[in-house]
């Protein structure tokens, strides 16, 4: 008997059950009215009485070990089935979904990348701005349209007002007070004008400016510059053309044209049939705009260039309608997915 006892206790501590048949099976097996340690029971009764008491402690350890090893099993059961209808681990996991640059930023950087080559740093500077750093220093004059309130958000308007930057040329501004000379600074940023919005003009836009200031730089290096740029952007067989323009910041001023990309200079819609495309304005900077930064306009002479990158962008992707890049609809940003 007592080996009985020893062979069972092994037994159970090997027993396996995957369902709840195979654990009712177990338990009839053993403590069923035929089962085995139901059988041991019945043994007892003829044990003899001195040994009674040592037995009769060996059984009731053996029925416990019995029960709590069904219990378990039991329990094992319900928790693998349980997991069973929560989390299927042979399932695939969900696709994460990855965000993308947004164009106006991969713009950004190729423009800032192309002239990182020519040696241009970066610097920002903040969109409230004050009137001088804007318009005064920029030789605008007192009574300029561009200061009033239909091209400017006035944030507070007064003596001295505070203002939304209509142009990052601010940024330039503040470069020439602190940087030491030669300056080659590239300042990109949000900008805004009080217009309309439409397919071709918005409230909020971005730019790029450049400021190279040195001794005798001339209009030949901005030429220079702005072909190398024109080419890298847009390709190596791109043509500049420089028309003369105004802007009170520079003397002489021109805007630049890029041979249009898509026909390759014969005329499409895109470049409503001239063959060219305007990128950016340009010039060399006003002497009065290097004295009211405190550089010696007689010593030191330097241009600058500003673009929208916006437009930029619109060219190189042909984007017909500049709102695409505001209402960021995603259909339209994972267009961009593999351009970086
Ligand atoms: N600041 C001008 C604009 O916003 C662009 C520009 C910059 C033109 C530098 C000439 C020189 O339109």
């Amino acid at each position: 008997m007592n080996q009985k006892i020893e062979e069972i206790l092994a037994a159970i501590s090997e027993l396996r059950a995957n369902t709840e048949k195979e654990i009712e099976e177990l338990r009839i097996k053993y403590l069923g009215k035929k089962g085995e340690v139901t059988a041991l029971f019945e043994e007892f009764r003829n044990v003899l009485p001195e040994q009674k008491r040592e037995f009769g402690q060996k059984l009731n350890v053996l029925k416990n070990a019995v029960q709590s090893k069904i219990e378990s099993l039991k329990e094992n059961i319900a928790e693998t089935g349980a997991a069973k209808t929560s989390c299927d681990l042979t399932k695939p996991g969900d696709r994460m979904d990855l965000g993308t640059r947004h164009p106006i930023s991969i713009t950004r950087e190729e423009i800032i990348s192309i002239f990182h080559k020519f040696g241009y740093t970066v610097a920002e500077g903040p969109e409230i701005e004050d009137d001088w750093h804007v318009f005064g220093a920029l030789n605008f004059p007192p009574e300029h349209p561009a200061r009033d309130m239909q091209d400017t958000f006035f944030i507070h308007a007064s003596d001295n007002p505070v203002l939304l930057r209509t142009h990052t040329s601010s940024v330039q501004v503040r470069a020439m007070e602190k940087m030491d000379l030669p300056i080659r600074v590239l300042c990109p940023g949000r900008v805004f004008r009080n217009e309309a919005i439409s397919a071709r003009a918005h409230c909020i836009f971005h730019q790029v400016e450049g400021l190279y200031i040195d001794k005798g730089v001339s209009f030949a290096d901005l030429k220079q510059a702005v072909l190398l740029f024109a080419r890298e952007m847009f390709g190596e067989d791109t043509e500049i053309r420089l028309r003369p323009s105004y802007f009170p910041f520079t003397e002489p001023s021109a805007e630049v044209d890029v041979s249009c990309n898509i026909c390759k200079g014969k005329g499409c819609n895109i470049c409503k049939g001239t063959g060219w495309l305007e990128i950016m304005g340009c010039g060399m900077v006003d002497p009065n705009v290097l004295e009211a930064s405190g550089i010696d306009s007689k010593v030191y002479s330097g241009f600058a260039f500003g673009m929208g990158i916006e437009r930029i962008a619109m060219l190189k992707w042909q984007v017909k309608d500049l709102r695409h890049y505001f209402e960021n609809d995603v259909r339209f940003l994972r267009q961009f997915e593999t351009v970086i």
